[in-house]
């Protein structure tokens, strides 16, 4: 596996990190992971323009996006993936001493992107659905930034797990349903798609973007209110997006039966597939 640490091409296994990275001793970064269809980056556009969003939530300046596309084009020029993702991680870089506040003056940021295969999801997790198991939130309450520090989304995959489900969906203390440990959710009543709205206690997912325009060139009415635990288990259909699984179909929740895949859900995971068939038929 090839990555691009700090401008310089390398095999992953080479890259080595300061023990005063911020990142390392504090969670103090960010990231993004986008997906190679045939090698070529989907929403990469979306991508840098939340990572940019990421920086600048989190006081980090000093990134240059040309440079980073430069070095982006490099790195798949020499890696040539096919399918597969794309990390990128920054953080506050390695200052000479450990302490809590931003370095000062400022030190250089540190920027790792490699580029990695991607574990194929099990089939009848779209055929059939997949099972999610919900989950009290306990992250920060900034989650809008696609931070490194990810010990809530860490805690709650676990448990998903441990439990044989696929993902864990997280839920607010008033007992709303947020997104999952690394997808947003979605869910349909009386043909009326739903999803969390966009505030600091989700990410803003590229794919949730995406669906939402699709789901708006058909026609598709959505709603943005709150949805409980409880009314979730109800709807119609329930499905989970992100860049690695695109759209995906929630079977159950704690176990209880939602159904197959609705047509709702099947409609918008085509419609999905057929814009990444559109992005690959644009000559690079
Ligand atoms: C907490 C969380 N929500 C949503 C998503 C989906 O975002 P995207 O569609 O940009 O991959 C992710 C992806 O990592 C995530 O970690």
């Amino acid at each position: 596996m090839w990555a691009m640490q700090d401008g310089n091409l390398m095999p992953l296994a080479d890259c080595k990190v300061s023990v005063l990275d911020r990142g390392y001793l504090f969670g103090d970064g960010v990231y993004e992971v986008a997906r190679l269809y045939r090698g070529r980056p989907y929403l990469l556009t979306e991508h840098l323009d939340r990572l940019e969003r990421s920086l600048e939530a989190m006081g980090m300046v000093g990134w240059n996006r040309r440079v980073c596309e430069t070095r982006l084009r490099q790195l798949l020029d020499h890696a040539k993936p096919d399918s597969g993702l794309f990390y990128m991680q920054i953080t506050r870089g390695a200052p000479s001493v450990r302490k809590h506040a931003f370095p000062s003056p400022a030190v250089d940021l540190a920027e790792l992107m490699y580029v990695a295969p991607l574990a194929p999801h099990p089939e009848e997790n779209y055929t059939h659905g997949c099972a999610v198991v919900t989950h009290e939130d306990i992250r920060w309450g900034r989650c809008h930034i696609k931070s490194i520090n990810l010990l809530g989304n860490v805690f709650a995959a676990q448990y998903a797990k441990q439990r044989g489900a696929y993902e864990a969906v997280l839920v607010n203390k008033a007992g709303r349903v947020l997104e999952g440990s690394h997808t947003n959710l979605f869910w349909v009543r009386n043909g009326v798609l739903g999803t969390a709205p966009l505030t600091e206690n989700i990410l803003p997912g590229t794919t949730r973007d995406r669906v939402l325009s699709i789901a708006s060139q058909q026609g598709i009415a959505v709603d943005y209110s709150p949805l409980s635990v409880e009314a979730l288990k109800e709807c119609d259909e329930v499905f989970i997006t992100a860049t690695t699984i695109e759209v995906m179909p929630v079977r159950s929740i704690d176990g209880e039966v939602v159904g197959e895949p609705g047509p709702v859900t099947n409609r918008l995971l085509r419609a999905y597939r057929d814009d990444v068939d559109r992005f690959l038929s644009i000559p690079a």
